[in-house]
């Protein structure tokens, strides 16, 4: 269909599985074992809602905000996906070139299809970028890629740290790998399993001992911000606290790693709860982002309201670039400012910092 008729986030999914061969629909849309936690992604969402509030002069609203001290049009950052050459020929630049006309960050990540200097050399002068990083078990390799970024003017860093070993992705893994021109710049030249899907097959260079240890030497190697990315438990959230990291994305790596992990929206409020016990709640010097099933931005208004600063992306922009190339994913941010603009009239929120958990209801959260 023609962009025109894309009116929300779900059609891009619909279109790419269309569209998509089927080793990338394979891919993208997997998640682990039983893909109980991908579910949940969405429906932790269906079950807060909203307490708006009236008359409150809502000619203007403004849903801008920064993350990390970087501006962004949205309260909303792509996250990253990786192997995006398998659904569309220029992969990752699609969402830069988006991102450069829109003013959102865009992470780019470990295993993306284009190598990290592609991605920041196609970037506008000024654009923004976080990195995600997995961790390589050759420290030295980890250390010069994220002293290159850091170089680049990358804005934050991203480990991830929810992916010692990559799940199950049961769809994935019925297609072999093969070698084709999709393959992240990284894993080049390494040898891989290429009987397991392709996750499997790229992966095989993180190292599941990385542990809490290994924080202070990225804070060595590295001044930009450190956010860990895959926190599920107030006691994690606790401990990147106290470790000194800048920020936490409570995630479950949409569905992909460990099945019937709880949705991140249903911890922030644990999350908060243990960091203000604590008094670590509110600090602008340590932020909380979500991500995981966000699809609309009605979505993110309910994460806001409950603490976290901004949420990421990830399927519906990639979903968008598929179908549609720069041109989706520019669709796809116009789609969520039109409904950030009407949500947060009907909400009462004229900007993001009026967003308190005042305006949901978030009871059924709780009660677990
Ligand atoms: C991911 N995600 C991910 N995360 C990460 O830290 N490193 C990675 O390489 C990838 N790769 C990746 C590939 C694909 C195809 C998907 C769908 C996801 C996870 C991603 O950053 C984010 O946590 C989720 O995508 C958020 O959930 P939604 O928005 O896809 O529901």
């Amino acid at each position: 269909p023609p962009l025109e008729n894309i009116i929300n986030m779900h059609d891009f999914e619909i279109v790419a599985k269309a569209v998509l061969p089927e080793k990338a629909w394979a891919y993208y849309s997997s998640g682990s074992d039983d893909e109980i936690t991908i579910r949940e992604n969405r429906t932790a969402y269906q079950r807060v809602w909203f307490r708006p509030r009236i008359l409150r002069d809502v000619s203007k609203v403004d849903w801008s905000c920064e993350i990390l001290g970087v501006k962004s049009s949205l309260p909303v950052y792509i996250s990253a996906t990786a192997l995006g050459k398998l659904g569309h020929p220029d992969g990752e630049l699609c969402l830069t070139r988006a991102a450069a006309n829109h003013n959102v960050i865009q992470m780019i990540a470990t295993l993306a299809s284009c190598s990290f200097d592609e991605i920041m050399n196609a970037g506008a002068p000024g654009q923004q970028f976080f990195l995600q990083l997995y961790v390589n078990g050759d420290r030295e390799i980890t250390k010069k890629y994220v002293q290159h970024a850091e170089k680049r003017g990358v804005k934050g860093l991203f480990i991830t740290v929810d992916a010692p070993q990559l799940g199950r992705r049961e769809k994935d893994m019925r297609m072999k790998a093969v070698d084709d021109d999709a393959g992240a710049e990284v894993q080049k030249g390494q040898n891989v399993k290429k009987d397991e899907g392709v996750a499997r097959a790229i992966s095989s260079f993180i190292d599941p001992s990385l542990s809490w240890k290994d924080i202070p030497w990225f804070k060595q190697i590295t001044k930009m911000p450190i956010i860990l990315k895959g926190i599920a438990t107030a006691e994690d959230a606790v401990l990147a606290y106290e470790y000194g990291v800048q920020g936490i994305v409570l995630s479950n790596h949409g569905g992909r790693q460990l099945d019937t992990a709880r949705s991140g929206l249903e911890i922030l409020i644990e999350v908060t709860d243990a960091l203000k016990a604590r008094g670590y709640f509110p600090d602008p010097k340590f932020e909380i982002y979500v991500d995981g099933g966000v699809r609309r931005a009605s979505d993110v208004l309910k994460a806001i309201a409950l603490g976290a600063k901004a949420v990421g992306v990830g399927r519906p922009f990639l979903y968008a670039f598929c179908s549609y190339g720069q041109a989706g994913v520019e669709r796809a941010i116009q789609i969520l400012r039109d409904e950030f603009e009407m949500n947060m009239r009907l909400l009462g929120a004229r900007t993001i910092s009026e967003l308190v958990p005042e305006m949901v209801d978030a009871s059924s959260l709780r009660a677990h």
